[in-house]
């Protein structure tokens, strides 16, 4: 058994509380903190965030947070990302989730993923089989770029929209589709369960994949991080499920 069971089961239930705030609220009308052009903060964010930082904190008094709306981190640290997906959430798409990691000492050793519509509880511990609502999922088998579907990023800064947007168009005539699904954790969720293949993004926070990555790695798959020079806890990410010749297929579009 996992060192950290104590902690997915706080995690889960701290998910769930997050998600029922956001299902209750979804479709509704909502407070817009911050806009930008391609980013949206929402007062909900912040409510979710709390809401997952009391349940947290009421099981692991002494561990840190760090996540979309603020904490320090430390040498345990929950990284959340209480609403993954905001810009779908907000126009009324049902693809979002709440996504909550523990990392110590540097090492990711859980992941919770939840998508409260479709009520899909993506979870893994390291070293453990990743689950979709307790049942065991792996990545596809798909080798080749002709059959796969990849998941581009659309970033909110840096211009890594733009060049989301080029590599799209790219790769669009290897592969079999490409899809911009707006929300990260869930694309990566979505590799783990074998739906879909792989997943580029130029620049994206810890928080937005963190969870994720933990669901994916522990399905089969691989996940890449180049760290940014500019914006810290920021940077590119290629995940796939291990098998495809994605490098080549992206060197391609440079
Ligand atoms: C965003 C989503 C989106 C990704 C962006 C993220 P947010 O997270 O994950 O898919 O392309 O880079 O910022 O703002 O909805 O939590």
């Amino acid at each position: 058994m996992s060192n950290y069971t104590r902690e997915m089961e706080s995690a889960e239930r701290a998910a769930r509380l997050a998600g029922g705030l956001l299902q209750e609220s979804f479709g509704k009308e909502l407070i817009v903190d911050v806009r930008s052009a391609h980013d949206i903060k929402l007062r909900i964010d912040k409510q979710c965030q709390q809401i997952i930082c009391d349940a947290l904190k009421a099981d692991f008094p002494d561990y840190s947070f760090l996540g979309e709306e603020g904490g320090e981190g430390g040498e345990i640290e929950w990284i959340i990302d209480p609403l993954d997906g905001t810009v779908n959430y907000y126009y009324g798409l049902p693809l979002f989730c709440v996504s909550i990691a523990l990392r110590v000492h540097g090492v990711l050793q859980l992941g919770c993923v939840y998508a409260p519509v479709t009520g899909e509880l993506y979870t893994a511990l390291r070293g453990q089989q990743a689950m979709l609502n307790e049942q065991p999922i792996h990545v596809s088998s798909r080798r080749q770029m002709a059959q796969a579907i990849v998941f581009v990023g659309h970033g909110a800064h840096d211009r890594s929209g733009e060049a989301g947007i080029r590599r799209f168009a790219h790769i669009s005539s290897q592969v079999c589709k490409v899809r911009i699904l707006g929300s990260a954790a869930l694309s990566l969720c979505y590799i783990a369960a074998g739906k879909l293949d792989a997943y580029v993004e130029q620049s994206i926070h810890l928080w937005d994949f963190a969870a994720a990555q933990v669901i994916l790695e522990s399905a089969g798959g691989k996940l890449e991080y180049a760290p940014s020079e500019c914006e810290p806890l920021s940077g590119a990410v290629i995940a796939y499920n291990g098998l495809l010749p994605i490098h080549e297929a992206l060197e391609m579009s440079s």
